[in-house]
């Protein structure tokens, strides 16, 4: 019908971005407000011995100095969001004199401006009592993940079948490495923001959120308030990548400085507070052993991963979750742990888990085609699965061997001459490298509304964010499919904690839960109108019908199998004084299709890399993904998506890293000087390709979900590039000049 869903329109928001006139959470300046900045611990790990704020209360502009000598008891109930690590006790700011890690806010300065609140901020006197934090993950003791073991975890600490080890002592070839990952930081433009502006008990936020519902609830507990009481606004996001799922400290402080003060309070971390504590890809440490028989097909894979956490809390992600499923193998062992540290506590970044375990695997399976003296993409193929051998059941849909032919085709792979070294660019050495890619169909709870105006418009809420991959315009599309109009009419809303409910914009999840609560409201609207028809609403052409007999079509109800007395929505809306009409809808995946399927996403992802054989300096030159993510629903915001995924995944090979100095656990390089993200020099010629996919097991819309998907795999891509182009396999991300001197 209308076929809204699929056409590549731009986005709907692209203009407002562009003017500037897009409002982020720094931009909603309130009446009289003050400006609040954070002071960090400048050591990682012991006690406040003494805050002097007297002279700091005396410079210009000061309005207070808070810490935990003067803070408000905070409530800190219980709050358990999905997407906050299930153990551990989350950070309390403000409440004692502790410190856990470098950079934990120990006290905030309020002044009249920024200037002056950076300038007391700066000034204030904090003396401790240090101790030697621990933060080497290689140094730390792994433990079992307690929360691996809780109901729902998204992954399991030990997971077996056949004997793996066994296998591997027999296999007629065999490879084995260990694998170092560094921490990451999610560095998006936007940097975390909250404003707070309390009336009497009723708090209102304009708040960088990926999840307003959860900021919503998280911030209630901790102030001991009914979720009602607390507003959360956050119309948009200048990219997260994962940084904004949690409520992290600052908002909190937000709010307790606005209270303390007793008027509206601005709060902007700094780039360099953005290396603090608001989350950080993990710093990861995998071994992976590979055996085969002499044809190629895998009899034993172990694969062992350990994460660093904080001492306070437990983060878990799908580490080593993919190896159970990604390849037919009798034999299989993962394993995952935990190495607490004094560090704040990680979290999810774009492919979270998937994009570090993946990389150790695929790494380690293009050696083993090295060893076995066969090609890459031939060894994956003959040990393509049939069913998830980890679950023993079928996936929903699986377009593995499509995504090789595909991606290899547009790639160019057939050029690839085999050994290392032996392609050439003049003097530059060149390396074409692929690996495999999945992230799961995530799928949570969802609401939405849709209202028709009597002007013959559609206002659609959902809670919902938009961190940059075009909600926004995907959504409206969605809605325009379902009810049969253009897309010009649909107006859509987000980022409103007291909007319909809506899962975390992250895990991928946005358009197959949103989008399908959208479909069901658009669906609820129909039902209604039609019950209106035949009632006699509208041009009276349809009065005495069974709603049951009519049908949509373009936009107008008919009888079922008629084209004559077709009544218009705005017919409809405009009868007997019910305007406008309002459909509701929610989505939820039953727990069943959930046991009987395994659900995900798969892709090859290719990159070519040019390497200076004197000074080792590495360009990728080339990256191309081929997905098959289920239904595309607009074409060119889905491959902005995976163009910007692979960017990310470029960064991780070959560029990003924190460090932090083990003396005293300080983020060394926590700034955009020194931590290096690829710009626009670094970006090669980006090329993403979707097969044509339907799935009709994994939600209503067939959307299998994207964006986590577009960055898993390519670091492993360009380390088997690397390796191609020099011969040299280097176990430890990122791949630097000095990682091949
Ligand atoms: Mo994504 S790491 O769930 O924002």
């Amino acid at each position: 019908m209308t076929t809204a869903i699929g056409k590549s329109l731009s986005r709907i928001d692209g203009r407002l971005k562009v003017t500037g006139q897009a409002t982020y959470a720094a931009e909603f300046n309130q009446e009289g407000q003050a400006h609040a900045v954070i002071v960090g611990s400048t050591v990682g790990l012991g006690r406040i011995e003494s805050i002097d704020s007297a002279a700091v209360e005396k410079m210009p502009g000061v309005v207070a100095v808070i810490s935990h000598l003067n803070a408000q008891r905070l409530a800190y109930n219980e709050h358990r969001g999905p997407i906050d690590p299930p153990a551990g006790e989350r950070l309390h700011v403000l409440q004692g004199s502790e410190v856990r890690f470098f950079g934990e806010p120990v006290a905030i300065v309020v002044a009249e401006t920024l200037d002056q609140a950076e300038h007391a901020a700066n000034a204030l006197e904090v003396t401790y009592s240090a101790r030697q934090p621990q933060v080497d993950a290689h140094a730390g003791e792994q433990v079992v993940p307690a929360v691996a073991r809780r109901p729902g975890a998204r992954a399991e600490a030990d997971v077996a079948r056949g004997d793996a080890d066994k296998a591997l002592e027999t296999a007629a070839v065999k490879v084995e490495a260990e694998y170092v990952i560094a921490r990451e930081n999610h560095n998006p433009m936007e940097p975390h923001a909250t404003i707070a502006a309390w009336n009497g008990d009723r708090l209102t936020l304009w708040s960088k959120s990926q999840f307003v519902v959860n900021e919503q609830a998280e911030i209630a507990a901790i102030f001991g308030l009914p979720p009602e009481n607390v507003q959360v606004n956050c119309p948009f996001i200048g990219g997260a990548f994962g940084t904004s799922l949690r409520t992290w400290p600052h908002v909190t402080l937000a709010a307790l400085a606005a209270r303390h003060v007793n008027r509206p309070v601005k709060l902007v971390l700094t780039r360099k507070q953005m290396f603090f504590a608001t989350g950080h890809r993990p710093y990861t440490l995998q071994r992976i052993a590979l055996g085969a028989q002499p044809d190629g097909k895998l009899i034993g894979i172990v694969h062992e991963g350990a994460g660093e956490t904080s001492r306070y809390e437990e983060f878990m992600e799908a580490l080593t979750s993919v190896t159970s499923f990604m390849y037919s193998c009798p034999n299989v062992r993962t394993s995952y742990r935990l190495i607490p540290l004094d560090a704040s506590t990680p979290t999810y970044m774009r492919g979270p888990g998937e994009a570090s375990g993946i990389h150790a695997l695929e790494c380690a399976v293009d050696e083993l085609a090295y060893k076995l003296q066969m090609d890459p993409i031939d060894l994956r193929r003959i040990n393509e699965p049939q069913i998830d051998e980890g679950r023993q059941v079928p996936f929903s849909s699986r377009s593995m061997l499509k995504c090789y032919d595909l991606g290899a085709e547009r790639f160019g792979w057939s050029r690839r001459t085999p050994e290392p070294g032996s392609m050439r660019d003049g003097r530059l050495l060149i390396g074409y490298g692929m690996a495999n890619a999945s992230y799961p169909c995530l799928f949570a709870p969802a609401s939405a509304r849709v209202r028709l105006l009597p002007d013959g418009t559609v206002e659609v809420e959902a809670a919902a964010s938009d961190m940059g991959p075009g909600t926004y315009t995907s959504m409206s599309q969605v809605a325009a499919e379902y009810l049969g109009i253009p897309v010009e009419r649909i107006r859509f809303s987000l980022g409103r904690s007291d909007f319909p409910a809506t899962p975390p914009h992250g895990g991928s999840m946005t358009m197959a839960s949103v989008g399908s609560a959208i479909r069901a409201a658009c669906l609820d609207l129909q039902a209604k109108a039609a019950v209106l028809a035949a009632k006699g609403g509208g041009n009276a052409g349809l009065a005495g019908q069974s709603p049951e007999a009519l049908e949509w079509r373009d936009g107008m109800l008919f009888v079922k199998g008629r084209s004559d007395r077709g009544v218009t929505y705005a017919d409809l809306v405009s009868y007997g004084g019910e305007s406008p009409l309002v459909g509701e809808g929610t989505a939820a995946r039953d727990a069943e299709t959930g046991q009987k399927y395994s659900m995900h996403s798969f892709g090859a992802v290719f990159a070519e890399v040019a390497i200076d054989p004197d000074v080792k300096t590495i360009k990728v030159r080339r990256a191309l993904g081929a997905y098959g993510v289920g239904r595309v629903v607009n074409p060119k915001l889905a491959t902005s998506q995976c163009i910007g995924g692979m960017i990310g995944g470029i960064g991780m090979a070959i560029m990003e890293r924190t460090l932090l100095d083990r003396r005293n656990g300080r983020p060394i390089n926590a700034h955009m000087a020194d931590y290096l993200v690829p710009v626009n020099l670094d970006t090669p010629h980006i090329e993403a390709h979707f097969i044509d996919e339907e799935d009709t097991i994994v939600n209503p819309l067939g959307v299998k979900g994207l964006g986590e998907i577009a960055l898993v795999g390519m670091s492993a891509a360009v380390s088997n590039a690397v390796h191609h182009a020099t011969g040299r396999r280097v176990h430890e991300l990122p791949i630097m000049i000095e990682s091949l001197l």
